[in-house]
């Protein structure tokens, strides 16, 4: 850990000594600036690449590269050294007298396509070979017989010179001569070959053909690069410092790093001598000095430099300089003008998104409030506890909801009643729901509601709308149910938008169905529910004419340990049980008294309560009992009701919907007894229609007889159906 920490402390002290000025180095030897990635003791040159690491002679000042004499670093990638020169020198015997072939390596760094090679001499010819990329040779001959006054150009006369490959590590020069210089002697005893930096020799026959002007070294351009990688694959890892960009290499090998725009020094380095802003307003350097003219000023700015005209003046940019501004009332009323409309509209543009984003704040915790009050805490409480892992409440959004009913489209109600509207909804998958604006009486009854929320959606019976799910961030709660599609027993019985007229078979059936159903809230469902409103119009009847219990609206929990509530009466007139709408004490019976009355209704076609009936008779019970008592049933009986074979079953339904609506609750039978009496008739008569047939079915159906006797009907009859394919459509009420 210690050495850790040592490790670290001097790595990052490293960092700190690397991204300053390199304390220590020496920036000078001689002449020349030694500027970073070069440097001329340890650790002050670019540690990747032995080739960064020059000499200086402390005898003569010199910086020395591969041998040769450093004149020039440049950022750019480009380092200028002397190299001496080849030559070959005869006497006039055409004897050598002195030679000198020069070679040099250069490390990491390679020549550049900036130099030529020249060749100067009258009975000369020369050779440049490289090494590196491909063992590439040039060269130039040069022959002439007098001496010829030339303008300083190398081409013919004495001189020949020719352009070089970059791009390699090595060069060896060597001249020639035709014939020892025995014919150009007298001007020319010597061949002299060198590499030379283009425009960096101006030959002169007269001077250069005797002995070059005692040039010995030529300067040569070499180029250099960071490491062998491009920018792209180099990436952060570059060693360009602030300011600075990464430039792939003109050279084709490794990076550079440049200065921005604007900003001038050693992009290597991170300190005052790195990349600085250049002050274009002052700088005397006339490459980036500004251009700003006439009455402008310079504004210098980071990396740049803005030009400024006095007031009622304005920059032109070709020239740089200030003209006054055309018809400056015009403007100033044009700009007065624009300038409040601008103003006026951002004012406006302001003051609405201000406005919607406060709106939306609002939403947003209006919703949440909403949320709240409506139980969705509880809700989400109950749903995580424990006890409830089957619980398959979808809490919609509000958002999703109005999308899912186009806005509460008045199109789309499907009815509306005493507890609240129900909406046509398609949801974001296509499929179509029923979704009602529940109504809530107050906060006290939210628990009560969460309750229902969550009992319904465990109750997965064939007979009972399915809730899907609920929407609490609404001021009114919403319900989600699946959509059921022939509408309510209401309506086939009395309405006149479904023209069918349902066969005894048929309302015999839908009344098994929901006894069954009510029997199973009343004892199977794991809390006792009482629903509190059944009655027609909550009876949905899907495509095969299945009856569905819904508007669970009304309904109350039973505590498992109380037999009876007081609540408050709630009901429709009609159906309402008169016991519990004079002492206010609901149980199971009430529901078992409004069952009577559908039964009733079923029975005879009648509405629950008509007033174009007579006095004591406009209540379906009292229509029903005086026509029992009076033993004239069979005139209220429905015609399409009643036929030869059914006259039994009628009666017995009929004596059932007596029994149902008993004044005192006590003596009305429970609704576990009504499911098995009815199914027990609807048994025996398809048992006697089907006797003939088929004797196996006979038989499984005796099956269901007997344990209805028993009265297990839930068991066999009241079978979840899951995944049920088809979509229902709820008409509501
Ligand atoms: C190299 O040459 C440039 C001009 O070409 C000059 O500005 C710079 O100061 C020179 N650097 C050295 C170290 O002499
Ligand atoms: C050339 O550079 C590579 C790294 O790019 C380095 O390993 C090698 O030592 C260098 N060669 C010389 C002669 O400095
Ligand atoms: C740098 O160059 C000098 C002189 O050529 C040499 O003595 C020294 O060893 C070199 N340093 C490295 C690390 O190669
Ligand atoms: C330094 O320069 C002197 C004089 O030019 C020369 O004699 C000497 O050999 C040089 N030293 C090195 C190490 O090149
Ligand atoms: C040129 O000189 C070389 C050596 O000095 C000699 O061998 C050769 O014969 C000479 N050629 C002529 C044409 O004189
Ligand atoms: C260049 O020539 C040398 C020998 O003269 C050889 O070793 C080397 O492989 C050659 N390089 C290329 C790139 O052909
Ligand atoms: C070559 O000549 C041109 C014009 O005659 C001059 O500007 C330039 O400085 C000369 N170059 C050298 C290296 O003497
Ligand atoms: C060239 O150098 C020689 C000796 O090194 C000297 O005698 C001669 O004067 C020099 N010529 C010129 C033009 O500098
Ligand atoms: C800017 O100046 C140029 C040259 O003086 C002139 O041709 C041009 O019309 C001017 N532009 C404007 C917009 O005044
Ligand atoms: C620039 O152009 C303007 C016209 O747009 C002219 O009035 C002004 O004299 C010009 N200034 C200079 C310095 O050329």
């Amino acid at each position: 850990m210690k050495l850790f920490l040592v490790v670290l402390f001097s790595l990052a002290y490293t960092m700190l000594i690397n991204g300053q000025s390199w304390p220590g180095c020496t920036d000078r030897c001689g002449n020349v600036k030694v500027e970073y990635p070069f440097g001329i003791s340890q650790g002050c040159y670019y540690a990747g690449d032995n080739s960064f690491n020059l000499t200086c002679n402390e005898t003569d000042n010199k910086l020395i590269f591969g041998g040769n004499e450093v004149i020039n670093i440049s950022h750019n990638g480009e380092l200028r050294v002397l190299n001496t020169r080849s030559h070959v020198c005869y006497n006039k015997q055409g004897e050598e007298i002195s030679s000198n072939y020069r070679w040099s390596r250069l490390g990491n760094l390679t020549f550049s396509d900036k130099n030529r090679f020249t060749a100067v001499g009258c009975n000369t010819y020369a050779f440049l070979n490289t090494d590196g990329v491909g063992n590439y040779s040039t060269g130039c001959m040069s022959t002439c017989t007098s001496l010829r006054e030339t303008n300083g150009l190398c081409s013919g006369g004495g001189c020949c010179q020719t352009s070089v490959p970059k791009g390699s590590n090595y060069f060896r020069v060597r001249p020639y001569s035709f014939s020892n210089h025995t014919s150009v002697y007298g001007f020319n005893p010597c061949s002299y070959a060198f590499l030379v930096e283009d425009g960096m020799f101006n030959f002169s026959s007269t001077k250069d053909l005797k002995n070059l002007r005692n040039i010995t070294r030529f300067p040569v351009v070499l180029d250099w690069s960071i490491g062998k990688q491009t920018c792209k694959q180099v990436g952060r890892a570059s060693i360009c410092q602030g300011n600075s960009i990464c430039s792939d290499s003109p050279r084709g090998i490794g990076y550079i790093c440049k200065c921005k725009k604007g900003f001038d020094g050693n992009p290597y380095l991170s300190n005052e001598n790195g990349c600085q802003d250049i002050n274009e307003c002052t700088t005397s350097n006339t490459k980036h000095t500004h251009n700003c003219m006439g009455l402008s000023t310079c504004e210098n700015t980071l990396g740049d430099f803005l030009c400024n005209c006095p007031s009622g003046y304005r920059l032109n940019v070709t020239n740089m300089s200030c003209a006054r501004k055309d018809k400056p009332e015009y403007f100033g009323w044009t700009q007065i003008f624009l300038g409040t409309t601008i103003g006026f509209l951002v004012l406006i543009l302001g003051v609405s998104c201000i406005q919607q984003r406060m709106k939306h704040k609002k939403n947003t915790e209006l919703r949440q409030q909403f949320f709240e009050q409506n139980g969705g805490g509880m809700l989400i409480h109950r749903l995580s506890g424990a006890g409830s892992s089957n619980v398959d409440v979808k809490i919609f959004t509000e958002e999703g909801m109005k999308e899912a009913t186009n806005g509460y489209d008045e199109g789309r109600i499907l009815g509306q009643g005493g507890q609240g509207t129900v909406y046509k909804g398609i949801l974001p998958d296509n499929s179509i729901v029923a979704i009602k604006k529940a109504r809530l009486g107050d906060n006290s009854q939210v628990e009560q509601f969460i309750n229902e929320v969550l009992v319904l959606s465990q109750i997965n019976h064939r007979n009972v709308v399915k809730l899907l799910g609920c929407c609490l961030e609404t001021e009114v709660p919403l319900l989600v149910y699946e959509f059921i599609t022939s509408g309510t027993l209401f309506d086939h019985l009395h309405g006149s938008m479904f023209n069918s007229s349902l066969t005894w078979e048929q309302r015999l059936r839908i009344a098994v169905e929901i006894a069954g159903t009510l029997a199973y809230l009343h004892s199977y469902a794991s809390i006792p529910i009482i629903h509190r409103d059944v009655k027609t119009a909550n009876i949905l009847l899907d495509e095969n004419l299945t009856a569905k219990v819904a508007d669970f609206g009304a309904s109350r929990l039973i505590p498992m340990d109380k037999e009876q509530l007081t609540t408050m009466v709630q009901g429709t007139l009609g159906y309402l049980d008169p016991e519990y709408y004079s002492t206010g004490l609901l149980n199971e019976k009430s529901d078992v008294y409004s069952f009577g009355v559908v039964l009733m209704e079923l029975l005879t076609g009648q509405k629950a309560l008509c007033f174009e009936r007579p006095q004591n008779s406009k209540h379906l019970v009292s229509y029903f009992a005086s026509a029992t008592k009076e033993n004239r049933l069979h005139e209220i009986i429905d015609e399409k009701v009643m036929n030869e074979d059914n006259h039994r079953e009628v009666q017995e339904a009929a004596r059932i919907a007596i029994e149902c609506t008993r004044l005192v609750g006590e003596e009305r039978p429970k609704m576990k007894e009504i499911a098995a009496e009815l199914e027990a008739l609807r048994v025996t008569k398809t048992k006697h229609e089907w006797s003939n047939q088929n004797t196996e079915e006979s038989e499984h159906l005796l099956g269901v007889q007997i344990l209805s006797a028993q009265g297990n009907t839930s068991t066999t009859g009241y079978d979840s159906i899951k995944n049920e394919a088809r979509l229902h459509i709820e008409t509501g009420r």
